[in-house]
């Protein structure tokens, strides 16, 4: 997998006990990492990163982005190959109750983490997660390119296109000769083990394991779902170009890349909670009023073009399968697991089926 490029590589990853940084810790690990964490908390109970016990097998250090000092002390210690920047105020809602620590994590954050790469000379790439809100959104019917308007009604977006400003800047001002960075755009990722409150997913697993209804709030909204192995697959293809010995033929390096589902994939909330049901027979959703007030685009698209054309890379797997993945994780971790079979046994099984699937369709990471 992505040309062995991994292996015996130092990777230092923020945003670890999260969703879908536990996620890229496990398939780190897989791929022969060494891998430190760095987050200020785990942000749900459950999670992901205890389910898996993931503390146990990687360097899992506590700290704030938001402490200059400390993380580029961190980061130095660990001396890394290659840093995965996820750390995040991650969630809209939450956004507009604290508006000022999602500024302060997500964009000068951001700007701590690249005073830390520019002060750590081991570093020879990073990838900086932001997301797919951090274009302005006019409700366009096509896709967002990489080189849209950045922008964000909301504080969480517009802390991601702040992101995006900063970290270009640096690309540019201090980063030409090396280390080699982009950053990545992805759309709402779903999968197992995401307990965050107000997303879908999570809010359909603990309602339904309670038997109780799902409450939905913009049942219209599209979104570009896709599993977390996805957007992770397309990081990790773009980690290993940034950092192989042989340049690839297009610049990668100081550029922005979209990771989205196939255009087919582009679903409305309504259909990931039916398809979700599929999976929960008999569990009810109902309609929860919105509050005006509180603006959240209805329609989000990426263009993934330039990610086919500089990286060879697409999504993999169709919406049924997507959804498959993701109940089945649920189900392992609510209904018992078999014989010793531990979580973090289950999700490297998880990731082993992914890569299956994609060797079997073809796609180029997975030689
Ligand atoms: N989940 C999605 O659908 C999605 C979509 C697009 C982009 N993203 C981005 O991907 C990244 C990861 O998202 P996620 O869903 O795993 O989020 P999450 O909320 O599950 O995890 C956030 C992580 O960031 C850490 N963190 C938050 N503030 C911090 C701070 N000040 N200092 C140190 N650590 C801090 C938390 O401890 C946690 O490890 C984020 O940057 C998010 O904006 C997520």
């Amino acid at each position: 997998m992505f040309g062995n490029v991994f292996r015996g590589k130092r990777v230092f990853i923020t945003g670890h006990t999260g969703f879908k940084g536990s996620w890229l810790c496990a398939w780190l690990l897989n791929l022969g990492c060494e891998v430190t964490g760095f987050s200020c908390d785990v942000p749900t109970q459950p999670s992901h990163f205890a389910a898996m016990d993931l503390g146990r097998h990687i360097h899992d250090l506590r700290g704030d982005i938001r402490n200059r000092e400390e993380l580029c002390r961190c980061v130095k210690e660990a001396k890394p190959d290659l840093i995965f920047h996820l750390a995040a105020q991650a969630l809209v809602r939450q956004s507009y109750a604290d508006p000022v620590t999602t500024f302060e994590s997500n964009a000068l954050g951001t700007l701590n983490v690249l005073e830390a790469i520019r002060n750590c000379p081991s570093v020879a790439a990073a990838v900086l997660i932001t997301s797919d809100k951090c274009y302005r959104n006019d409700e366009q019917v096509y896709g967002y390119r990489e080189n849209d308007h950045l922008g964000g009604h909301d504080p969480y977006s517009a802390s991601k296109g702040c992101a995006e400003i900063i970290a270009h800047s640096y690309f540019t001002s201090f980063f030409h000769d090396g280390p080699a960075c982009a950053t990545v755009r992805a759309g709402n990722v779903i999968g197992g083990g995401d307990w965050a409150k107000d997303r879908i997913v999570p809010d359909c697993a603990r309602a339904w394991e309670k038997g109780e209804a799902v409450e939905i709030r913009s049942p219209k909204a599209t979104r570009p779902w896709q599993l977390v192995l996805e957007p992770l697959s397309g990081y990790l293809q773009l980690a290993g170009r940034l950092l192989a010995p042989i340049p690839s033929p297009f610049c990668l390096h100081g550029e922005a890349y979209n990771f989205g589902p196939s255009a087919e994939i582009i679903k409305t909330v309504e259909d990931v909670v039916k398809e979700l049901a599929v999976h929960w027979p008999g569990f009810q959703s109902r309609m929860q009023a919105t509050d005006p007030t509180r603006k959240e685009c209805t329609l989000l698209k990426l263009c993934c073009d330039k990610a086919l054309a500089y990286l060879n890379w697409k999504a993999t797997l169709n919406f049924e399968e997507t959804i498959r993945f993701t109940a089945e994780w649920y189900h392992r971790f609510y209904r018992g697991r078999k014989d010793n079979e531990s979580m973090l046994d289950f999700t490297l099984g998880q990731i082993a089926a992914y890569e299956h699937i994609a060797q079997a369709r073809g796609l180029s990471w997975t030689a």
